[in-house]
C-alpha cells in the first residue's frame, strides 16, 4: 500500500485526480470504478477542470459505479446515476453508453446482480477503483457483518442509514430501503484501488482498516490483502495512524 498524506480536502482531491489522470493518460480506454458520496466530489471537480483545460480526454474511458439505490430511477435527484451526471459525466466527454451503474429500477434482484457482474467481466475488469470509506469502515454498501460478500448483491439498508437519508426525501416512505452494490470480491479484483478519506470522522475507520485485523466487521480491512492500493488521506483522517506510529 502506498499512503499519500496530504494537508486537507483540497490537496486530497488534487492528488486523487492526479492518480486517476495518470491512469487515463497511460490507458485511454481504462475502466474506472467510480464512487459517490461527499468525499470524491472535489476529485471529480478537479478532473472536470483538467478536462476543460484540454489536459484530459474521457472519450474512450469506460466506467462502472459501485452502487445504486434500489427503486430510484436515474432522473431521481437522490439516485447515484443522477449524482454521477451532476458531478462528472455531464461535464466531460465520457460517452453515456460507456458508463455503467446498477439499475435501481430492476425488481429482479438476482437478475440485476448477475447482469452487473457480467457487465464488469465484459469490460475486462476494473483498472482503477475509486473508493470512499464509511465511518464504520464500509466500502460501497458493504456494511460491517459476519462475512464478506463476493459479487454484486442487494443489501437492506440499516435503520440508521434510512433515518440519515430521510432528510433528502419528502417522506420516510420515499427513502429507499435497499441498494445494489458491488461486493468486496468485485472490488478486490480491481487492478488498482484508490481510497480517499478526509476529516477526523474517518480517522478510526482508516486506522482500523489499514492497521487493524482483517475482518468483515471492518469491510475495508480486506484491502490489506490487495497488492496495489493507494490511500490518499488528509492529516485529520490519518491522525490515529500517526498517533499509533503506523506512519
Ligand atoms: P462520504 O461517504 O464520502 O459521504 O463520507 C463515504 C462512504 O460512505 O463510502
Amino acid at each position: 500500500m502506498r499512503i499519500y498524506q496530504v494537508k486537507d480536502y483540497k490537496e486530497m482531491s488534487r492528488k486523487a485526480a492526479n492518480i486517476i489522470s495518470a491512469q487515463v493518460i497511460m490507458k485511454p480506454d481504462a475502466v474506472l470504478g467510480l464512487a459517490t458520496g461527499s468525499t470524491p466530489i472535489g476529485t471529480y471537480r478537479q478532473l472536470t477542470e483538467w478536462y476543460q483545460k484540454g489536459d484530459l480526454d474521457f472519450s474512450e474511458v469506460r466506467s462502472v459505479n459501485l452502487d445504486e439505490y434500489k427503486g430510484l430511477s436515474a432522473d431521481n435527484d437522490q439516485s447515484y446515476a443522477y449524482f454521477m451526471g451532476a458531478n462528472l459525466f455531464d461535464h466531460v466527454n465520457i460517452k453515456p453508453e460507456n458508463t455503467h451503474i446498477p439499475n435501481g429500477l430492476n425488481e429482479d434482484i438476482e437478475g440485476e446482480c448477475k447482469r452487473y457482474d457480467a457487465v464488469i467481466s465484459a469490460l475486462g475488469g476494473v483498472d482503477l477503483q475509486l473508493l470512499g470509506i464509511g465511518n464504520n469502515g464500509h466500502i460501497g454498501f458493504n456494511e460491517p457483518g459476519e462475512a464478506f460478500q463476493t459479487g454484486t448483491h442487494c443489501v437492506k439498508l440499516t435503520e440508521n442509514t434510512i433515518a440519515a437519508n430521510a432528510r433528502f426525501f419528502a417522506s420516510m416512505d420515499d427513502v429507499p430501503k435497499f441498494a445494489y452494490t458491488m461486493g468486496v470480491g468485485n472490488i478486490m479484483q480491481a487492478r488498482a484501488i484508490l481510497l480517499v478519506a478526509s476529516g477526523e470522522a474517518k480517522a478510526e475507520a482508516v486506522y482500523n482498516s489499514f492497521f487493524g485485523p482483517v475482518t468483515p466487521r471492518v469491510p475495508a480491512s480486506i484491502l490489506q490483502f490487495h497488492q496495489n492500493v493507494y490511500l490518499v488521506a488528509d492529516e485529520a483522517a490519518l491522525s490515529l495512524c500517526r498517533a499509533n506510529h503506523c506512519i
